[in-house]
This record gives structure tokens, C-alpha cells and sequence, in this order.
């Protein structure tokens, strides 16, 4: 007790504090979602995500080759399609965009960790994770087989990691065993397992095109009012065959991280999603915040809570930082 324990003592000189500092940040924690689009020489820019693009399968290599470069290891693609479609022909189309894009990079940047994420919202010209029955209601099980052929396309394409982030139920087993049957057997499956139905994906639905033309995916997605329910989801997917689970959105969601880090002993990761970085962006741009500050603070206090790998759109130039 006080004055035998002072805790500044501990925090006067930086090399103290470094002493003593419980978490760090690496570069490798990151995974840096990207969008890729049909076409050559496009960098576009995501106007509600300013600093991220659009970009074409050669660009794509390009800013892998510099996400590697400051010691990120991993991608996680998002396509944009040329053409949508009522089952998301394009997500399973050998052709497809992200099945160039894997292609690609795997060819230029070997050791790179290509992850695919896996739905059917980007590619489905209603916009919703799955196959619609009667119109209107997303059909779990039809959507099994689809999300399937999703995987084992991306798996032929050389991703060395997929990530369903569909939220149908029993899709970790469905794609575990096809993906077995096409002799898969050591891909990993990274499993968004508790995926809140969030406002904070707002940016992105703009980026990949792919908000719901009618209703919402409160259906599928969780309700951010539940945490325990949240466990048994995660629950399910290692269960089911899960290598990897992930908690999102992150920052308004660190008591599920954390609940998630005391309870299973899997890599956790956690998605700071489209709508954290946007008001970050903003905020920042418009002089209001600190932005470097604030983008390293959010960082840590996401790995703090217990997150092992973040994906995040920061993970670039967190990346440069950390190695300034
Ligand atoms: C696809 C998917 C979404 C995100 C990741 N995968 C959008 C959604 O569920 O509507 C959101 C990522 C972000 O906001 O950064 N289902």
C-alpha cells in the first residue's frame, strides 16, 4: 500500500515502461483485408474508407509485395464480381476474381498467407450470405453446398486458409468434409463464429457492393445483445472443425474477445471492421483526433483483451510504424 508502493516508480523513463510493458504489437499479428476488381492498372479508392482501394489483380500483388515488405504475413480477399447473379455463379467460377487474385499472389509471393473469405453476399444480386427460398428468406441448407463449392474453388486456386464469414449453421462441418473429400484435409478453416449483425460494416457493403436489397441480416448475424450466445457459436464451430475463430466487429466488442480468450485455447482472432476504421479516418482527417495515436491505441487494446491475429485495414501503416 501507499507510500511503501508507488506505481509511478515503474513508469518514469521509457525503458521502464518498456520493462515492464505487458503487450506488444507485431507487424505478423496483422491480416490486411483487400478488395480485388476485374481489370488492369486500377487503384480506386473506397470513398467511405479513405486510404483503402479497389484494386485489379496486378495492383493487388503490388500492394501485397508491400505489405510483406514491413513484415504483414497475411491477406484476407474480398472480390467484386463482374456479374451478380441469384447464386453467386461467380463466388465458385474457376475464373472467379478472388480465384485470380489467389493465383497471383501465390505465384509472386509464395510464403505470403493468402486467405479467402467466404459468402455469397459479395457475388448474389440480392445481397444476402446465402441462397433465397421463396424470395425473401435466406435458406440455411441450400446455402451449405454453395458455400462448399466456394471453398474447395478457392482451395484449387491455392488460398492456404478459407474464412466463412456467412453465418449459416453447420457450414464449418459441411465445408470441413468437402473439403477433406477434394483432399484438403491440412487447409485450415478460420471461422468468423461470432459475427455481430453491426452497423460497423456500413463502409464495407459500400467497398464490395454487396448491402441487402431488401431487409437485413438480423436472421443469420448475431444479435450484439448477446454474449453467452456468442460462446455457444464459437462453441459449435470448433466442435465442428474450426482452426481459427474470430470475433467482429472488435472495439465495441472486447468483453466477447475477452470471454472468447478465458474459455477456448484456439487462435483468436478479431476483425476491426469497415465502420471502426472509417470514423477513425475521419475523425483523424478532419484534425479532430489524433489519428496515429488513436489507430496504435485501438490496435493494442484489442490484442490486450486477447485477440491473436486482428484483421484490420490499419495494417499497413501500423506495420511501418511499429518497425520506425
Ligand atoms: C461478408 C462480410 C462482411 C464483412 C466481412 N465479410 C459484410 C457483411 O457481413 O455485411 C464486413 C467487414 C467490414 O465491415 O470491414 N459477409
Amino acid at each position: 500500500m501507499y507510500p511503501i508502493s508507488r506505481l509511478r516508480r515503474l513508469r518514469m523513463t521509457p525503458n521502464l515502461r518498456a520493462l515492464v510493458r505487458e503487450t506488444a504489437l507485431e507487424p505478423a499479428d496483422f491480416i490486411a483485408p483487400l478488395f480485388v476488381v476485374h481489370g488492369s492498372g486500377i487503384r480506386e479508392e473506397i470513398k467511405t474508407m479513405p486510404g483503402q482501394y479497389r484494386l485489379s489483380v496486378d495492383e493487388l500483388v503490388k500492394e501485397c509485395e508491400d505489405l510483406y515488405s514491413v513484415g504483414v504475413l497475411s491477406v484476407m480477399l474480398f472480390g467484386i464480381p463482374e456479374h451478380k447473379d441469384h447464386t453467386g455463379s461467380e463466388a465458385y467460377s474457376h475464373n472467379g476474381i478472388v480465384q485470380q487474385g489467389i493465383r497471383a499472389l501465390k505465384a509472386a509471393l509464395p510464403d505470403l498467407i493468402v486467405i479467402a473469405d467466404i459468402c455469397m453476399c459479395e457475388y448474389t444480386d440480392h445481397g444476402h450470405c446465402g441462397i433465397l427460398h421463396d424470395h425473401y428468406t435466406v435458406d440455411n441448407d441450400a446455402t451449405l453446398p454453395y458455400l462448399c463449392r466456394q471453398a474447395v474453388s478457392f482451395a484449387e486456386a491455392g488460398a492456404d486458409i478459407v474464412a466463412p464469414s456467412d453465418m449459416m449453421d453447420g457450414r464449418i462441418a459441411a465445408m470441413r468434409q468437402a473439403l477433406d473429400e477434394a483432399g484438403y484435409e491440412q487447409l485450415p478453416i478460420m471461422s468468423y463464429a461470432a459475427k455481430f449483425s453491426s452497423a460497423f460494416y456500413g463502409p464495407f457493403r459500400d467497398a464490395a457492393d454487396s448491402a441487402p436489397s431488401f431487409g437485413d441480416r438480423r436472421s443469420y448475424q448475431m444479435d450484439p445483445a448477446n454474449i453467452r450466445e456468442a460462446m455457444r457459436e464459437i462453441e459449435g464451430d470448433i466442435t465442428e472443425g474450426a482452426d481459427i475463430v474470430m470475433v467482429k466487429p472488435a472495439l465495441p466488442y472486447l468483453d466477447v474477445i475477452r470471454w472468447a480468450r478465458d474459455r477456448y485455447d484456439l487462435p483468436l482472432a478479431a476483425y476491426q471492421v469497415s465502420g471502426e476504421y472509417a470514423m477513425i479516418q475521419a475523425a483523424g482527417l478532419n484534425g479532430w483526433i489524433d489519428r496515429e495515436r488513436i489507430m496504435m491505441e485501438s490496435l493494442l487494446s484489442i490484442k490486450r483483451a486477447g485477440a491473436d491475429l486482428i484483421l484490420t485495414y490499419f495494417a499497413r501503416e501500423a506495420a511501418e510504424l511499429l518497425r520506425r
